[in-house]
C-alpha cells in the first residue's frame, strides 16, 4: 500500500510517499524547516505544503515529539505547549494518523531494520533535541513510554544526553558516549533488553561513538533506516489503520 509518511521534527519536517509493504520510499523526500515558533497552526501549514506538493488525497501518518493518546497530543516536552489537547484528525485533517516519533520509528527498525525478527525485550532510543524511546515486547509496541525523562544525577536523561546538548555544549563525541553509556546502562538494569537500537539523525554517526559504548551481554546496535524510520513508520500506521479503522486508530 501506497501512504503519506510525515516526520515532525525539531528542526524540520518531512515528508514522502511511502510503500508500506517495501517499507521503503516511493519519492524523494521533501523536507521544510520546522516553523519558529512550532505551534499547531504552523506546523499544519508545513504538512499542507508536504500533501500539496505529493498532490496527496489518501491514508497519511504524521509522527508528534511528544505522548499521543488515541489521536490526541498530551505532552509537548520539546514544542510549544499549545499542542498539549490537539486532535491529529481535527488538525490535518480526517485522513491523518498521529502517534509518538520514536514509537514510528522503533516500528519501522523493527519491521525492516535492526530489529527485524527480534524477540523477546527491544529498546528502540532516538537521539536527537529530545530522547525518544520505543519499547518493544516479542515485536509488539508498548506505546509512549517516555524513557527519555527519566532522571540521571538530578537531570531529566535527554537534558544530559541527547544530541541536542551534545551540539550545545560542544561535547566530544567520547564525554557525550559516556553520558549516553550511562543512561543506557540504566535503561539496561531496568529492562534487561535484549537488544538496544540506537535511532535518530545521530545514528548515522554511529561510527564516531558506538565504540566507546560497552553494556557487558547487551547488544547495542545502530539504526538501520536512520532518518527515513519515523516516515516510514508513520505511513506504516496509517496504512494499519486504513486496514482496520476502528482498532488502531492512534496507534501503529
Ligand atoms: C518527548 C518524546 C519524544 C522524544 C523525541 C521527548 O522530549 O517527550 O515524546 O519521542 O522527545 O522526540
Amino acid at each position: 500500500m501506497e501512504v503519506l509518511g510525515i516526520d515532525i521534527g525539531g528542526s524540520g519536517i518531512k515528508g514522502a510517499t511511502v510503500d508500506t509493504a517495501a517499507g521503503a520510499l516511493t519519492r524523494e523526500r521533501l523536507r521544510i524547516p520546522t516553523p519558529r515558533p512550532a505551534v499547531p497552526g504552523a506546523v499544519a501549514q508545513a504538512v499542507r505544503e508536504i500533501v500539496t506538493h505529493f498532490d496527496w488525497s489518501g491514508p497519511m501518518g504524521v509522527t508528534f515529539p511528544g505522548v499521543v493518546l488515541d489521536g490526541v497530543v498530551r505532552t509537548a516536552a520539546n514544542v510549544d505547549r499549545s499542542w498539549i489537547g490537539v486532535s491529529g484528525s481535527d488538525l490535518f485533517g480526517k485522513q491523518a494518523v498521529v502517534l509518538n516519533d520514536a514509537d514510528a520509528a522503533g516500528v519501522a527498525e523493527m519491521t525492516f531494520g535492526a530489529g527485524r525478527g527480534r524477540r523477546g525485550v527491544v529498546l528502540v532510543l532516538t537521539f536527537g533535541t529530545g530522547i525518544g524511546s520505543a519499547l518493544f515486547v516479542d515485536g509488539v509496541l508498548v506505546p509512549n513510554t517516555e524513557f527519555g525523562h527519566i532522571e540521571i544525577r538530578g537531570k531529566e536523561a535527554e537534558h544530559r544526553a541527547s544530541d541536542r546538548v551534545r551540539e550545545e555544549k560542544d561535547l566530544s563525541w567520547e564525554k557525550w558516549a559516556r553520558r549516553v553509556e550511562e543512561y543506557l546502562r540504566r535503561m539496561r538494569d531496568l529492562l534487561s533488553p535484549t537488544l538496544i537500537v540506537i535511532g535518530g539523525g545521530v545514528s548515522k554517526k554511529a561510527a564516531k561513538f558506538l565504540r566507546y559504548i560497552d553494556l557487558g551481554d547487551t547488544p547495542v546496535v545502530p539504526a538501520v533506516l536512520r532518518n527515513e524510520a519515523g516516515i516510514i513508520g508513520a505511513a506504516m500506521a496509517a496504512a494499519e489503520a486504513a486496514r482496520t479503522p476502528v482498532a488502531s486508530a492512534g496507534h501503529p
